[in-house]
């Protein structure tokens, strides 16, 4: 099958090079000219595990083309996926304007009958707009005889996963429109995604306004699991448990299951921050509050500075002096996105408060560089303490505490004993619960995890004595 996709993101990307790989004839159309003229090239603009490998494969092959031209992208579609990006705009809802400018164009180029699928994840009603935009530029050119029908087939997979996601999907969420439109589309889609449902059907067919939903839906629940296991995390604190074990109490319940249970610094990322907040915008616009997503979203943002809670506990208000070392700045591991990564947060903050941070993370290095910078503009003095390190070690020396953002499994298992000596202060702020802090204790190291049971008695120490002395008490303890 004839297959475009525009957008050569994750999403994009990810969704051109897997049909590809299945044997599609694949156009990916971007409008970002060195984008295209890298993966032209045989590069690829993201960091993602695996893609380069199937990108080059398949250029190579002959199945997969790169261009910045709709013309040929529409002139080649026999199905055209719209997989570009819909960032927040301030108020939280998501801004369409790429996808309403590739419906624009689509509607422009067009000459045969397409099957127009939205993969970008978009508010309830935009396929619809979508098919408006689309039709109506197909009267103006007096070619409305033909037909065009804009599915909907939300995208779920996770950064770092992508590929794997991608090829062996839980579920394919396809919402098609009513009519013999949507019957040919769904006929269509049918056999693109039979691959996938060899073994059992995958797919889960549905309307489109539905499908829309189902992607926000979904996002908002995994971002509820996190924000609960964040605030139990805090009362797991107070009442002096532990909740890494209530985690793995709660995850065997069928019911529940292991999955996003894990208490951390708050999640960011691409999806979750931006589709929590175009949700409850949805929601409000059609008089009907989210209050679950709106605590949801509270609590994430208060958890982001959580660890700067601690430090400042430990340490005081006024970090001058303090050398701080970050371990992980991409918003979760095998990735290199920093968008809403609580990194940014974590290390303005500490800035702001006079420290001197090193930071390490084994891929998102020059794209942290790239966002903090653009982050602490109207502050340059502020970056000129911030210092990005090739090795985790090197980020280590002399440090008062070493704080641990991003699960990479390289951070998994330190040598603990090298880390003690370098370190000026051997404290650990596990901000990822990584670590076994009877393990910790007993090579003499401080460890605060979250909602790990030490964080109140460490906090009470510190207001009362001088931060070496609190840090001594916890080794001691
Ligand atoms: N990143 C994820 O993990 C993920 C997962 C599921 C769904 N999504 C959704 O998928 C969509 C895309 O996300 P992403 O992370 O791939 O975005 P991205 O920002 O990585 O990529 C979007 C690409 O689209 C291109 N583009 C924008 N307008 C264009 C136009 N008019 N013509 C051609 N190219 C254009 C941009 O140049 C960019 O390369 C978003 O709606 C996102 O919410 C993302």
């Amino acid at each position: 099958m004839n297959v475009t996709v525009v957008g050569a993101g994750y999403v994009g990307l990810v969704t051109a090079a897997c049909l590809a790989e299945l044997g599609q004839r694949v156009v990916c159309v971007d409008h970002d000219q060195a984008r295209v003229v890298l993966l032209q090239a045989g590069g690829v603009p993201i960091y993602e595990p695996g893609l380069d490998e199937l990108v080059q494969r398949n250029q190579q092959a002959g199945r997969l083309r790169f261009t910045t031209s709709m013309a040929l992208g529409v002139e080649h579609a026999e199905v055209l996926f719209i997989a570009v990006g819909t960032p927040p705009q301030e108020d939280g809802s998501a801004d369409l304007q790429h996808v309403l400018a590739v419906a624009r164009q689509v509607g422009r180029l067009l000459t045969h009958d397409l099957v127009v699928v939205n993969k970008s994840t978009v508010p309830v009603g935009t396929g619809e707009a979508v098919q408006r935009v689309i039709d109506e530029a197909l009267r103006v050119r007096g070619c409305q005889g033909l037909a065009c029908a804009v599915v909907s087939n939300p995208e779920f997979l996770k950064e770092g996963a992508a590929i794997e996601d991608f090829m062996r999907p839980d579920r394919i969420v396809i919402g098609v429109p009513p009519g013999p439109a949507g019957a040919r589309a769904r006929e269509c889609l049918s056999q693109l995604y039979a691959p996938f449902n060899r073994h059992h059907e995958r797919t889960v067919w549905m309307d489109v306004p539905s499908a829309e939903l189902t992607k926000y839906a979904a996002n908002a629940m995994l971002a509820t699991r996190i924000s609960f296991m964040n605030e139990m995390a805090l009362l797991a604190d107070r009442v002096g448990a532990d909740i890494d074990a209530v985690r793995r109490g709660i995850g065997a319940d069928q019911r529940i299951g292991h999955s996003f249970l894990y208490a951390g610094t708050g999640y960011g990322g691409s999806c979750f921050p931006k589709d929590t907040r175009a949700l409850m915008h949805t929601a409000a616009a059609h008089g009907s509050p989210m209050r679950v997503v709106s605590a949801v979203e509270a609590v994430n943002r208060m958890q982001k500075r959580h660890l700067v809670g601690m430090v400042t506990q430990l340490m005081g208000e006024d970090l001058s002096g303090r050398r701080l070392a970050v371990w992980g700045l991409s918003f979760k591991p095998n990735t290199n996105d920093m968008r809403e990564a609580p990194s940014r947060v974590v290390i303005q903050a500490l800035l702001a408060r006079g420290a001197t941070v090193l930071a390490h993370d084994p891929v998102a290095g020059s794209e942290a560089r790239r966002v903090l910078t653009e982050d602490m503009a109207a502050q340059p003095g502020l970056l000129q303490r911030l210092h990005l390190e090739e090795s985790p070690e090197a980020v280590l020396l002399d440090a008062d505490a070493l704080l641990v953002l991003t699960e990479w499994k390289c951070f998994h298992s330190p040598d603990f004993a090298r880390l003690r000596d370098l370190m000026r202060e051997p404290l650990i702020l596990d901000g990822r619960n990584l670590y076994d802090p009877a393990l910790l204790q007993a090579l003499g190291i401080a460890y605060l995890g979250i909602g790990r049971r030490n964080a109140l008695g460490v906090a009470r120490l510190a207001l009362t004595a001088p931060m070496q002395a609190a840090a001594k008490a916890l080794r001691a303890a």
